[in-house]
C-alpha cells in the first residue's frame, strides 16, 4: 500500500510490563510481540516479589521459555533484603533497575517501602553501579494527610525532588505519570530524571473508570487537564538554541519530537476476569488494565487523535531505549503499521484455565501491525 497509510518504527520497547506467573504468564508473555514489541521492562510484583538477583534471573529464564524472541530487562522489588552487595552482584548480572512501591498503594505490594532514607546506601550503590531506579510515585492513602488516590502522586513528587537532589547521578524513572504536576515536575529535573506514560492514561479520565472496573488501574487516571499535559508532553517540538556558526549567524533548530524524557511504559497488567468483574465487601476489584496484544494498533491510534503520530517512533522506541541505553540490534527490522477498517478487539483471549480481556474490548483498531 501507499506511504501515507503505513508507518515503519524502529524496533519498538515497552519499558513497564507486568508478565506475571505461571499459566496466567504463559497467556501474556506471547502477547509482547503480538503487541508489536520487542523488548519487555518486567515488573518484579510476583507473588512472592522477586527481590534477588537470583530470582530475578530464574524469573527472567522463565520468560525466555515462553518467548525467546523478547528482550527482558529486570528489575528488582526493593525491600530491607536489598543490600548494596546484592546491587552489585545484581549489576554484574545485567539487571537493569530496582522498583519502588509505597506501602499498601498498590497491587502485590505489601511489602514495599515507607521510607526512603533507610535505602540510601542502596541507591548509593546503584548510583554507582548505573542502575536505574523505578518508582512507582504514589503516597499511599491516609485521611490525616488527606492523601487518597486523586492526590497521591502529586504528594509524592517532593520524595522526587529529594531523592534527584540527594543522588543527581542516579538514573530515575517516575512511573507511569496521571498528572499535569508530575509532568512539570519531571521536566523540571535534570537529564538522570525520565517518566514513562501508559496508553490507558492518554485514553482515560475519572469518569471513565468511576463504576467501570476494567478502566480501574493504579495509578487512577486523573482529570482532562491532567490527560491533556500527558499528551502534550509527547507532542510538543523541542528547541535547539544553536551558539553562532562560521558564518557568524545564530540558528535555532525546531524538532518535531515531543520530550526525551517521556516515553512509553504501558503498565499492561492483566487479572484475572472474576478479580476484576466481581467485586465483593471482602475483595476489590483489582487495579489494572491490560493492553499487551494491542498496544501498538492502539499507541499509534491514541497518538493520532491528538495530532502526534509522528511522534510514534520516539515515544515507543527511541526515547526509552536512549534513557534505557538499550541500542537497537544491528540488521533488526522495523515494525510496520498500516490503516485497517472494520477490525475489533476480541473480548478475550485465553489459554488452559487463564483468560484476560483487553482494554478497548470490542471497540475499532484503525491500525494493525503488517506481518
Ligand atoms: C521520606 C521520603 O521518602 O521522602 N519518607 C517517607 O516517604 N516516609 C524520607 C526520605 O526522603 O528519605
Ligand atoms: O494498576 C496497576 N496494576 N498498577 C500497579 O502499579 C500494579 C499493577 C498490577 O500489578 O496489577
Ligand atoms: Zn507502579
Ligand atoms: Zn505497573
Amino acid at each position: 500500500s501507499d506511504s501515507q497509510s503505513t508507518i515503519a518504527v524502529a524496533s519498538p520497547a515497552d519499558f513497564h510490563v507486568h508478565l506475571r506467573q505461571g499459566e496466567l504468564s504463559t497467556l501474556v508473555t506471547k502477547h509482547v510481540r503480538q503487541g508489536g514489541f520487542n523488548v519487555a521492562y518486567v515488573m518484579p510484583n510476583l507473588k512472592p516479589p522477586i527481590t534477588t538477583t537470583d530470582e530475578a534471573l530464574l524469573y527472567r529464564a522463565q520468560l525466555q521459555a515462553i518467548d525467546p524472541a523478547v528482550q527482558y530487562l529486570m528489575t528488582l522489588y526493593l525491600s530491607p533484603d536489598l543490600t548494596p552487595d546484592e546491587i552489585r552482584k545484581a549489576s554484574r548480572a545485567g539487571i537493569v533497575g530496582v522498583k519502588s512501591y509505597p506501602r499498601g498503594v498498590t497491587t502485590n505490594s505489601d511489602g514495599g517501602i515507607e521510607s526512603y532514607e533507610a535505602y540510601y546506601p542502596v541507591f548509593e550503590a546503584m548510583e554507582e553501579e548505573d542502575m536505574v531506579l523505578n518508582l512507582h510515585g504514589e503516597v499511599p492513602s491516609d485521611a490525616a494527610a488527606n492523601t487518597c488516590v486523586l492526590n497521591a502522586e502529586p504528594a509524592f513528587l517532593p520524595h522526587l525532588r529529594k531523592l534527584h537532589a540527594r543522588f543527581p547521578r542516579l538514573r530515575i524513572v517516575l512511573e507511569h505519570a496521571t498528572t499535569r504536576a508530575a509532568v512539570d515536575c519531571v521536566k523540571s529535573l535534570g537529564d538522570t530524571v525520565a517518566c514513562t506514560i501508559t496508553a490507558h492514561h492518554l485514553a482515560l479520565t475519572v469518569d471513565d473508570w468511576a463504576g467501570q472496573a476494567w478502566n480501574f488501574c493504579k495509578p487512577v487516571a486523573k482529570y482532562p487537564d491532567d490527560r491533556q499535559a500527558l499528551r502534550d508532553v509527547i507532542k510538543q517540538g523541542l528547541w535547539f538554541a544553536e551558539t553562532e556558526d562560521r558564518a557568524h549567524v545564530s540558528t535555532a533548530m525546531f524538532i518535531s519530537a515531543g520530550h526525551p524524557r517521556f516515553f512509553l511504559g504501558s503498565d499492561s497488567a492483566p487479572h484475572p476476569p472474576e478479580t476484576k468483574s466481581s467485586a465483593t465487601p471482602q475483595h476489590a476489584c483489582a487495579a489494572g488494565v491490560y493492553t499487551s496484544p494491542i498496544l501498538l494498533p492502539l499507541v499509534a491510534q491514541l497518538l493520532e487523535s491528538f495530532g502526534a503520530l509522528d511522534r510514534l517512533e520516539g515515544f515507543v522506541s527511541t526515547y526509552g531505549r536512549a534513557f534505557y541505553r538499550i541500542p537497537i540490534a544491528s540488521g533488526e527490522a522495523k515494525v510496520t503499521l498500516r490503516q485497517v477498517q472494520g477490525k475489533i478487539i476480541q473480548e478475550k483471549w485465553a489459554e488452559g484455565n487463564q483468560s484476560v480481556v483487553p482494554f478497548w474490548a470490542g471497540k475499532e483498531l484503525v491500525w494493525e501491525i503488517v506481518g
